[in-house]
């Protein structure tokens, strides 16, 4: 969908270029996350892709036509662009802002409207705010309004440049989520640019790793990438939680789950007892059936019919789509040290420290 060949770009008058010679393969459909730190021409990449900034050298293609043979005003309405100063039209209204590009573009008025209707909806919006102006929304609203603009002509392209940067660490996870939501129902091919490594082997489905002057280090998909750094700049941009992140892209559904030391409440105390010496543990699970009634310790097992005693509750139960992260946060903080795995269907067991580290383990 986007390929660069050898681009450079040599600012005029700097003694350096921002990016020195860049080949990368956007395939349709990709989430391309762009990583590296601040300078090494993240922007400048992002930027020559529509043409605010020309490159040097070399060669750009979106959807197979060369990009210096386009326009560069009808490039850009084939193209969504998303900034982090998200750039919103002060004076403008949210829908005056989201309708921006298919004015341009000479829609009919009905057609904008139902359009700005369903993009307002799309990006989690409400629909009173359709008349505010962007001083009167949150930043995180702001930036709701910003991808919906980039929407509006519905581009097969979005390049998004650090768009969750300026909001606060739990509206830009929410976002981020979203956006990964959105991304999957929408099949755009998407370029997203991020300083933030949690960020983009989160978000990407491959990651580009640049150095200083957009040197290619890497790229791959995030797992890939998290297991085997192909360079020491890479390695330490990863930084020292290396291991959680690739827990944090792996779901609870790729452990092997054991059963764990579970009894049905039909059983009988000596059973419970039996269970707890052979797992080598002082609490015992109660299931009804499939149904995972909670945790009773040992101290609470004699002579009483299981069925009467009240079991606890497992603080956390993870769901087969939990990433092994959350899992091993629920095991190291649970009384028990085990994450409990319950599905639609009911219990379907339950890991402990050693059942997530062996997903790591090469
Ligand atoms: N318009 C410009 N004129 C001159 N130098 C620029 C311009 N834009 C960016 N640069 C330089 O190019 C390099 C890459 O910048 P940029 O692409 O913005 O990096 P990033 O987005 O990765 O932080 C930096 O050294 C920056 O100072
Ligand atoms: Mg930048």
């Amino acid at each position: 969908m986007i390929r660069l060949e050898s681009v450079r770009k040599v600012f005029p008058g700097a003694t350096a270029p921002a990016v020195t010679s860049l080949s990368l393969e956007i395939p349709e459909g990709e989430f391309v996350t762009l990583v590296g730190p601040s300078g090494c021409g993240k922007t400048t990449t992002l930027k020559m892709i529509n043409r605010i900034i020309e490159p040097t050298s070399g060669t750009i293609e979106v959807g197979g036509q060369d990009v210096l043979s386009i326009e560069p005003h009808l490039l850009r309405r084939s193209i969504g662009y998303v900034i982090q100063q998200v750039g919103l039209l002060p004076h403008r209204t949210v829908e005056q802002n989201i309708a921006t590009v298919p004015r341009l573009l000479g829609w009919p008025r009905d057609r904008i409207e139902a359009r700005v209707a369903e993009l307002v909806e799309m990006v989690g919006l409400e629909h009173e705010m359709r008349d505010r102006y962007p001083a009167e929304l949150s930043g995180g609203q702001q930036q709701r309004v910003g991808v919906a603009r980039a929407l509006a002509a519905d581009p097969p392209v979005l390049l998004m440049d650090e768009p969750f940067g300026a909001v606060d660490p739990i509206v830009r996870e929410h976002l981020q989520m979203e956006f990964k939501d959105l991304w999957r129902r929408l099949g755009k091919t998407v370029v997203f640019v991020t300083h933030d490594i949690d960020e983009a082997v989160r978000m990407g489905t491959r990651v580009a790793i640049l150095n200083i002057g957009g040197v290619l280090e890497q790229y791959d998909r995030p797992e890939e990438i998290l297991a085997n750094p192909a360079s020491e700049f890479v390695a330490r941009f990863l930084g020292e939680e290396r291991g959680l992140r690739r827990l944090g892209l792996l779901p609870v559904s790729s452990a092997t789950l054991e059963r764990g030391p579970v009894v049905d409440v039909s059983a009988g105390p000596t059973e419970a007892r039996a269970v707890m010496d052979r797992h080598e543990v002082d609490w015992v699970g109660l299931l009804d059936g499939n149904r995972l009634l909670g945790w009773v310790p040992a101290s609470e097992i004699g002579s009483t019919p299981l069925r009467d005693l009240e079991p606890r509750e497992f603080l956390v139960r993870l769901r087969p789509d939990d990433s092994l992260r959350r899992a091993l946060d629920a095991v190291v903080t649970s009384r028990t040290r085990v994450g409990v795995v319950v599905g639609d269907e009911g219990y379907l067991g339950m890991l402990d420290v050693e059942t997530v580290a062996e997903e790591i383990t090469e």
